[in-house]
């Protein structure tokens, strides 16, 4: 279906034009037979098509703020990942953090997950769970933080090296860095969820990598996991268009090997079926008027 530009019977003569020139709307876009376009059209239309909430400027401020506390968990993170941690070393500390900053770590009893972040070693995919695992020399592992902060929440990880990287994991740890960044290029309205998976799939294919399927980035910011979902594969021009105010995660999964994956007895822990090395970076976007922000940034 062709994205409807004035659903009938939404908009009254005498409402205020939803393009916000202040203008009733028979007096505005109605009577210049325009599209209507503008803020307060686009959040009820995305809202009742998508079921996506395009955020406000203190709904923004507040998952700007979270971000920050969650890009400070990976910071400190980052200084302590060496061989002989384990990943409950690692699940303490992002926990104390969050709980030191007056935030809560969104993991936590989410639908059941029993930490506070996950932690994804080697050929586990995501949603690994912090335990007695020690870290090896050669290791890489995805530390995944989400924080709420005064009930906002932000989402973003990072895939680390453990001491020394072998040739495989310098190469999967860079195209997934890579296919993030490739992402970004493609984060402005107008543009759609479709350009961002083809972005991501053109990169990691013709470095020979695979983009999982059975994980997608989401909106975020008022909740842990909203619409839209974000498909890291996918055609050009295809999907919803993007627009001003949209926030969500682009969190590609790259495998060395095949896409394929299962999920362990714990009913968290995905693997890759080929057991080939996964790695994935993500960021919290939103999308501007003339492009987009990261509200969890970092360099890649
Ligand atoms: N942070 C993950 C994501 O990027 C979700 C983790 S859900 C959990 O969407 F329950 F495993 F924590
Ligand atoms: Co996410
Ligand atoms: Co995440």
């Amino acid at each position: 279906m062709m994205l409807k530009k004035n659903p009938a019977g939404k908009i009254g003569r005498n409402d205020p034009c939803p393009c916000g020139s202040g203008l009733k709307y028979k007096k505005c876009c109605l009577k210049k037979n325009k599209p209507v376009s503008g803020p307060d059209y686009l959040k009820k239309t995305y809202l009742e098509k998508y079921g996506i909430r395009l955020k406000e400027k203190h709904e923004i401020d507040g998952i700007r703020e979270c971000g920050r506390l969650v890009v400070e968990t990976l910071d400190l993170v980052e200084k302590m990942i060496e061989p002989g941690i384990s990943t409950d070393e690692i699940n303490r500390v992002v926990h104390q953090f969050a709980i030191d900053h007056g935030a809560r770590p969104a993991p936590l009893n989410y639908k059941g997950f029993p930490k506070s972040v996950c932690t994804s070693v080697n050929d586990v995919v995501c949603h690994g769970i912090p335990g007695d695992r020690v870290l090896e020399d050669g290791d890489i592992i995805n530390v995944d933080v989400t924080h709420v902060y005064k009930g906002f929440f932000a989402d973003a990880s990072k895939t680390f090296f453990v001491g020394t990287p072998g040739n495989d994991a310098k190469k999967i740890v860079d195209v997934a860095a890579n296919c993030l960044k490739q992402a970004m290029t493609m984060l402005a309205p107008g543009r759609t969820i479709g350009d961002i998976g083809w972005a991501i799939q053109q990169y990691a294919e013709n470095r020979g990598c695979s983009v999982v399927r059975d994980f997608v980035g989401h909106g975020v910011g008022c909740e842990f996991h909203e619409p839209p979902q974000v498909p890291h594969y996918g055609k050009r021009g295809t999907g919803t268009v993007l627009v001003a105010g949209m926030v969500f995660t682009v969190e590609p999964m790259i495998n060395l090997g095949g896409h394929e994956l299962y999920i362990e007895k714990d009913g968290w822990t995905a693997v890759t079926s080929d057991h080939s090395l996964s790695a994935q970076f993500e960021q919290t976007f939103l999308i501007t008027d003339s492009g987009f922000e990261s509200l969890t940034p970092f360099d890649l």
